[in-house]
């Protein structure tokens, strides 16, 4: 409500409703008592009164009433669990046109629970395929990720490995999952200003890489400076084109590109052409390379 609120007073957004869904009564008592309690600092943001049913229940009635007219939809699906968020339904979430999910993916618990047969049917819905049986912990992780792009057809997603005591033990990852590069550029930019402090540990760089099989960049800006010569040799792309290639394809976000590509330029080493008025480096500006 706090940060809905604050992006509309900064005009980010006109709208924004806020749905809360809770099944176990005594943490939904305690929502609405919370929610009651604080909406009116919030004077903005549109809340529905919390809902005390199950996610599924529900999220399959707005899809079924509402379906592809849904407003533009950030679904946080935060458990602390693993039932009650089939896969299917993910999936049905992210056909909508403009929705996201942000779930939390229960790492340790899964792992320990993944041989107990009371779980093999809760597994097979959470994960939407048998796969599951055999895999190690990491795969598991792999697998769900997989699904989210294979199976529900999400164009970007992007984790975040959430540990206790220190770094020791993971406990959860945030999986991200969009269909617009917005989503996950957004995304990556949060994540990457809270890693790698306190409870939310970012991938340690070689982790990170491997799994989203980026180039390890040892020294930021000279390493992406190298790399976008050779990747746009003899081209003019847009910056546009090059913030794509920074957040697919390295670790590094706009911050790093933007500055790469301002160092070449001084250096006479790249063109650059459709500045904005002050000089700035903006989304259509175009950016020659010269041949290798
Ligand atoms: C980690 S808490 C949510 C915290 C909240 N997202 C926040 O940031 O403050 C998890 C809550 O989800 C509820 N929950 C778990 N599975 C659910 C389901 N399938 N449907 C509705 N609520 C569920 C649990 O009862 C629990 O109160």
């Amino acid at each position: 409500m706090d940060v809905a609120n604050r992006c509309i007073e900064r005009k980010v957004v006109e709208e924004v409703v806020c749905v809360f869904i809770e099944r176990d009564p005594v943490n939904f008592a305690n929502l609405k008592e919370v929610v009651e309690r604080e909406e009116h600092n919030y004077p903005y943001v549109e809340v529905l009164p919390p809902i005390n049913d199950e996610f599924a229940t529900v999220v399959s009635d707005i899809i079924e009433k509402v379906g592809a007219r849904l407003a533009p939809s950030f679904f946080f699906i935060d458990p602390f669990g693993f039932t009650g968020v089939p896969f299917s339904l993910v999936k049905d979430i992210l056909s909508i046109p403009r929705a996201e999910v942000f779930f939390t993916f229960m790492y340790r618990d899964i792992n320990r629970f993944k041989n107990s047969p009371n779980c093999e049917a809760l597994f097979d819905e959470l994960f939407g395929t048998g796969e599951w049986r055999g895999k190690q912990q990491h795969e598991l992780r792999d697998l769900y990720i997989r699904q989210l792009r294979e199976e529900a057809g999400a164009c970007f997603t992007w984790d975040f490995r959430m540990c206790q005591d220190e770094k020791v033990q993971t406990l959860y990852y945030l999986i991200h999952a969009t269909n617009h590069f917005k989503g996950l550029k957004y995304m990556k930019e949060v994540m990457c200003r809270q890693g790698p402090e306190g409870l939310f540990a970012f991938l340690g760089p070689d982790e990170f890489v491997r799994r989203h099989q980026m180039k390890l960049f040892s020294n930021d800006i000279p390493s992406l400076r190298n790399f976008f010569l050779t990747r746009f040799a003899g081209q003019t792309v847009k910056y546009e084109q090059i913030q794509e290639v920074t957040y697919l394809e390295t670790p590094l976000i706009d911050k790093h590109s933007n500055e790469a590509i301002k160092q070449l330029e001084t250096e006479g080493r790249v063109t650059l052409n459709g500045k904005g008025p002050r000089g700035g480096i903006k989304e259509n500006t175009r950016v020659t390379f010269p041949s290798n």
